[in-house]
């Protein structure tokens, strides 16, 4: 339980907020690269609305209403000095210093004195990321799955009507795996006569958080393992501030908690399939976005596979989670620590350091390796099977390309994780 006044800190994102300028330390996908055309485009991030436009090899963000009176810079010019509102033509350079305003007299200085906010963005892994803090900024960490090569790639999208903070609390919270994707699921699946997911029902015996470089690895041991399995030798991380890095079975995947603002979070799941072994994959020309469904037709949560299962849980906690009002348990052990590090780390920049995980180091910034069980819950492949079949990856426009994918390379490859189409294993 917190106070009502722990929760607004911890919760708030706008400009200002003790919370707001932590997570200024950090970068944050708000398209995917594919998205951002000859037009600009409109986002919201941490509370503030933006607009992006592409500039040759550069990418522009400018505060989405002009300075003039206030008309959206997406219906704007994008020319070769910058971007041109489309309301009475005022230019602004990519710094955002204003450099023409056609209406007023030649011979006005009043140009001189306008800037608009300008931010900065850099395109990654086929997503672009905007930073929105002081300089000098941070490196874009190049997070391992954003940089290989020899893999497929998707993203799935979805805007949530709900805070970040309570969908980052689920990232260290092992235990609703087997109630809400095993008993809970399977409830559902029961009423539709649809196909059970007992590789998720199993009991965590032991559940483990550590702290690292980049966030907080999680362990678990399950029914009938041991601390010998990888989900406890291994594990995988909640990457600070506001991502997660899941998967198994030659699929892996960053779930990216976007603060757009107080009580929405846009929702990355960006999915690298990489068969084990050195099966070459043909390049892909652009990664493919697509959106997730969350609602049914009536409007209530679409509940009968894993992702969906998830974004109801943090939806219906309410818009932000009466944190006043609420008795964890042992249980709840990750949640607490969570909740610690966010503190520390908000002292920690009230103090003028960096948070936790902030790059500046160019000589380790190639490929950033986060750890990952590759036999997780000791299938991997029934795990993978369960996502590419039933959860978010099957509305990927490449969904067919990548089941073939694991097809054909397990056929190459004598004595690997073999694919198993029964999700019980
Ligand atoms: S509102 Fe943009 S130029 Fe007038
Ligand atoms: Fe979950």
């Amino acid at each position: 339980m917190l106070t009502t006044e722990l929760n607004e800190r911890l919760t708030r994102v706008g400009p200002g907020t003790p919370m707001g300028t932590l997570l200024r330390h950090y970068w944050y996908p708000v398209a995917a690269t594919s998205e951002l055309g000859p037009e600009p485009i409109q986002r919201r991030l941490l509370g503030e609305d933006i607009v992006l436009y592409r500039k040759g090899d550069e990418i522009g963000v400018i505060e989405a209403q002009c300075p003039h009176r206030r008309a959206s810079m997406r219906y704007a010019i994008v020319e070769e000095r910058g971007i041109r509102c489309g309301y009475h033509g005022w230019l602004y350079g990519m710094d955002g210093q204003c450099l023409e305003q056609p209406a007023e007299p030649a011979s006005s200085t009043f140009k001189d004195r306008i800037k608009a906010v300008t931010y900065r963005a850099e395109e990654l892994g086929g997503l672009i990321f905007v930073y929105m803090g002081k300089d000098p900024a941070p490196l874009l960490p190049r997070f391992d799955l954003f940089v290989w090569d020899n893999c497929l790639r998707d993203v799935g999208h979805a805007l949530l009507p709900m805070n970040w903070l309570q969908v980052m609390e689920n990232s260290v919270d092992p235990h609703h795996v087997e109630w809400l994707h095993g008993h809970y699921m399977n409830f559902v699946r029961g009423i539709s006569g649809e196909q059970q997911a007992e590789v998720l029902m199993r009991k965590h015996e032991k559940i483990a958080f550590d702290v690292f470089d980049y966030g907080i690895i999680k362990r678990r041991v399950l029914e009938g393992m041991t601390e010998e399995d990888e989900d406890w030798k291994v594990g995988h991380p909640l990457v600070f501030p506001a991502m997660l890095r899941v998967g198994g079975g030659g699929h892996y995947q960053f779930q990216i908690r976007v603060p757009v603002d107080d009580t929405h979070t846009s929702h990355f799941w960006y999915d690298v399939y990489k068969p084990d072994g050195d099966y070459i994959v043909a390049p892909q020309e652009s990664v493919p976005l697509f959106e997730v469904p969350i609602y049914d037709e009536k409007g209530d949560y679409l509940v009968d596979f894993v992702d969906g299962q998830d974004v109801m849980a943090w939806a219906s906690q309410g818009e932000i989670a009466d944190r006043s009002n609420e008795h964890l348990g042992k249980s709840d052990l990750g949640v607490i620590m969570l909740r610690r590090l966010f503190q520390e780390q908000l002292d920690q920049v009230e103090g003028g350091a960096d948070p936790l995980g902030v790059v500046r180091d160019e000589s380790i910034n190639d490929c950033i390796t986060l750890p990952q069980e590759k036999k997780k819950f000791g299938t991997g492949a029934g795990f993978r099977y369960e996502f590419l079949t039933m959860g978010q990856c099957r509305y990927s426009p490449i969904a067919q390309d990548v089941l073939k994918l694991f097809e054909e390379a397990e056929k190459s490859l004598a004595g690997g994780d073999a694919m198993h189409h029964d999700a019980s294993v």
